[in-house]
């Protein structure tokens, strides 16, 4: 059987990302054959495609979130059928396709009540925000909380779940329009930080005492600031990059404030199957009784990928992005 998949040849600008006809094969044992519906954009490609990780040799189908319905069984699989509905994040790539094997023991069943959409975008990056707030660092109510780009994928979630758990909220965000959405989305405060100084915010809304944790995804434009709003013994949870790779650090600077630091990687925190598919259950629970609400999405058809990551680059967006096989 053959079916269209982005296919990324070499590193480099979205337009590397084309559409081509692949050969999908029969799932072996312990796999499952899956028709996507909906595949998630994630900030993880960008990187993958641009070259600033070398994680999928190439050539190679980026992706890693996608939902869809199981269309074959390979010998010896014992947990899905044929027409099952299910969602799946995975280290091993290839979701930027209409079709694919994929080990079964990847796989989440979808509820009837949450949509291929829902699980497609805010799959990887509930569960993402889930083992930062429970596992990484575990907030608790009255907590101080600083979360950089509040308004984005993972970090509109962190900010809902983080004021859900009793804690006060600070977001940072790159425009007016996100603060506002970051304020109707758990935060308390808002900072525009790429124009006010967000140590000296911080520092004023804590009236000095700083925060318990700090969630930044940014990466180089943030990682020392984020490290200065630290309260004495907090904890910085630096889980990403979308700036930059952050530069390399001393760490004698933790010393001062007696602060920690950590650099989760969901695939590794929620590794074990039993484990990651309790986390989904409670994160599609969170969806369905109004804890969180998914933020807007914007579709685009897969062979016009390259333009769902000029979107995921801009920092006009807001909200998920989806490619529709
Ligand atoms: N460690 C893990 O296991 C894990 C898992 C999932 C996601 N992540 C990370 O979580 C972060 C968020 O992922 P997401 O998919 O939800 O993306 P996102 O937050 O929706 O998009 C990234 C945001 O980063 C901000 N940003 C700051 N500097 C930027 C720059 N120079 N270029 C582009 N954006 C910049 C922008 O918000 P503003 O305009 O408001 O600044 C942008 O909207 C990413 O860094 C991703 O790698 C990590």
């Amino acid at each position: 059987m053959h079916a269209p998949a982005i296919v990324l040849r070499a590193a480099g600008e979205p337009d590397q990302l084309r559409l081509e006809d692949v050969e999908v094969a029969e799932p072996g044992p312990g796999e499952v054959q899956i028709r996507h519906t909906a595949i998630g954009v994630n900030f993880h490609d960008v990187y993958v495609r641009s070259g600033l990780y070398h994680t999928l040799p190439l050539p190679g189908i980026p992706g890693i979130e996608a939902a869809g319905v199981v269309t074959a069984t390979g010998p010896g699989t014992t947990q899905f059928r044929p027409g099952d509905r299910v969602a799946y994040m995975t280290r091993q790539y290839g979701c930027y396709a209409a079709a694919r094997i994929i080990d079964e023991d990847l796989l989440i069943p979808l509820p009837d009540a949450v949509s291929d959409e829902l699980a497609a975008t805010h799959l990887l990056k509930g569960l993402t925000a889930y083992a930062l707030l429970h596992e990484v660092y575990a907030v608790k109510p009255r907590d101080r909380v600083l979360v950089h780009a509040a308004a984005g994928g993972v970090g509109a979630l962190l900010c809902q779940w983080a004021a859900a758990k009793g804690a006060c909220v600070i977001g940072t965000a790159g425009s007016q329009k996100k603060a506002g959405f970051a304020l109707q989305h758990g935060c308390s405060h808002a900072i525009l930080y790429r124009e006010e100084d967000f140590v000296r915010r911080v520092d004023e809304i804590t009236a000095g005492q700083g925060v318990q944790v700090a969630y930044d995804s940014v990466g180089k434009d943030t990682f020392f600031g984020s490290l200065a709003c630290l309260a004495p013994t907090g904890h910085l949870a630096n889980f990403g990059q979308s700036s930059g790779a952050v530069p390399p650090f001393e760490v004698s600077q933790l010393f001062k404030k007696s602060n920690s630091l950590s650099r989760m990687s969901v695939f590794v925190q929620l590794r074990d199957v039993g484990h990651r598919r309790d986390v989904a259950r409670q994160l599609l629970a969170a969806f369905g009784d109004g804890t969180l609400s998914p933020s807007p999405v914007q579709r685009f058809s897969l062979a016009d990928a390259a333009q769902a990551h000029r979107a995921m680059e801009s920092r006009e967006r807001m909200g998920s992005l989806l490619l529709v096989p």
